[in-house]
């Protein structure tokens, strides 16, 4: 029996993978590539000496998929695979809503027809939209403020009626907060395409000399040093999260919602100060206006995520830099060559 990862190649995905196969899983992934890089799958074999079983196929395309569960027992999925930058997903709507509600659909279609019904989905905190308290937790309302945020939200929604409409599924909806970091061996890490998106790629990409400064977004929110304050969890932990998930899903039928976050607030400069700390180097940063859409604050109440699933971070802000920095100056290039 075998769990699909469906974006198993990506950042979060791999790192997944490795928990998985290092606890003696089988694995089988699914990619497009479209956001990764073939060399993951032999950085994989590298830190846990197995490869795992790879499809490069779309997971919106029904019969790749169906082929796929034709060859394999698969037990459970977990789906990772979609689009994820928030700034990318306004210019492009229509891709964002295509790539990531087809998947979605697809994937529940032919995971039915298998009778496979367990399945782990990324969400994000995104769905907290911009108008509640900290901490967030699991039962506040969702909204969202752009297309991508706008996935999340219906695909939850669609997966939250599929089990309402069959109660032998099993779907744990992990809302990630902020995953940075990268495995500590420094194969594998975040290797994004063109300028980052997030800030710790960004930051790591200006230590390396690649970038000349970190754009600060406003130092006048209400916070204690002005800066936009998130909650930033390693990708360890958050890999480890997915296992912890899986097994849930194979203790308890309907939806579960947990965050995945260390329910720790970090301000973008102590986030810098501490990344120049630890690395030893220099960050040069510019305070520039406001983004729009921006909060001040965002950070999880990950208590139900520990009393259900007995799981915490446990990693602290230093490994963040720490293991971000390895890779990063083990592979100033990401994966290419
Ligand atoms: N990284 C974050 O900050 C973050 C936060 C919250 C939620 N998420 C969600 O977690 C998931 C994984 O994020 P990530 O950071 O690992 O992103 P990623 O881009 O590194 O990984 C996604 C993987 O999915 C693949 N993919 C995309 N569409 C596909 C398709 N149609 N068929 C097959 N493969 C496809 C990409 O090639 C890539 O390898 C995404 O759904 C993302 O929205 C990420």
């Amino acid at each position: 029996m075998s769990v699909l990862v469906t974006g198993g190649a990506g950042y979060i995905g791999s790192h997944t993978v490795v928990e998985l196969l290092n606890l003696g899983k089988n694995v089988v992934i699914v990619d497009n590539f479209y956001n990764s890089d073939k060399e993951v799958l032999k950085r994989i074999e590298q830190i846990t000496g197995k490869r795992p079983k790879f499809y490069q196929e779309d997971v919106t395309d029904k019969a790749a998929l169906i082929n796929i569960f034709e060859q394999e027992t698969i037990e459970a999925v977990i789906h990772f695979a979609g689009y994820k930058a928030v700034g990318e997903s306004v210019q492009k709507p229509v891709e964002y809503y295509h790539n990531n509600l087809m998947s979605t659909i697809v994937l529940v279609e032919v995971m039915k027809m298998f009778g496979v019904k367990k399945l782990v989905f990324s969400s994000s905190a995104t769905v907290y939209g911009m108008h509640h308290e900290v901490p967030f937790v699991e039962n506040m309302s969702t909204s969202a403020t752009n297309p991508y945020g706008y996935t999340k939200v219906m695909c939850e929604q669609i997966l939250k009626d599929v089990s309402v409409s069959d109660n032998e599924w099993s779907i744990v909806l992990l809302r990630y907060f902020n995953p940075i970091g990268a495995h500590e061996s420094g194969l594998i890490g975040e290797d994004p395409s063109g300028i980052p998106n997030n800030l710790m790629p960004y930051i790591s990409q200006v230590a390396v000399g690649k970038l000349e400064h970190v754009n600060v977004f406003g130092n006048d929110y209400d916070t204690p040093d002005g800066t936009g304050v998130r909650d930033y969890i390693h990708i360890v932990d958050l890999a480890k999260g997915h296992v912890k998930a899986l097994e849930k899903a194979n203790t308890t039928k309907g939806t579960l919602i947990y965050n995945l976050g260390s329910g720790q607030g970090t301000s973008v400069l102590e986030l810098i100060h501490t990344f120049m700390k630890v690395t030893k180097q220099d960050v040069p940063y510019i305070i520039g206006e406001r983004r729009s859409g921006d909060i001040a604050t965002c950070y999880a109440d990950a208590t139900r995520a520990w009393n259900d699933m007995q799981w915490k971070t446990e990693k602290t802000l230093e490994d963040m830099c720490r293991d971000t920095w390895r890779w990063q100056s083990q592979n100033p290039k990401g994966y290419a060559k």
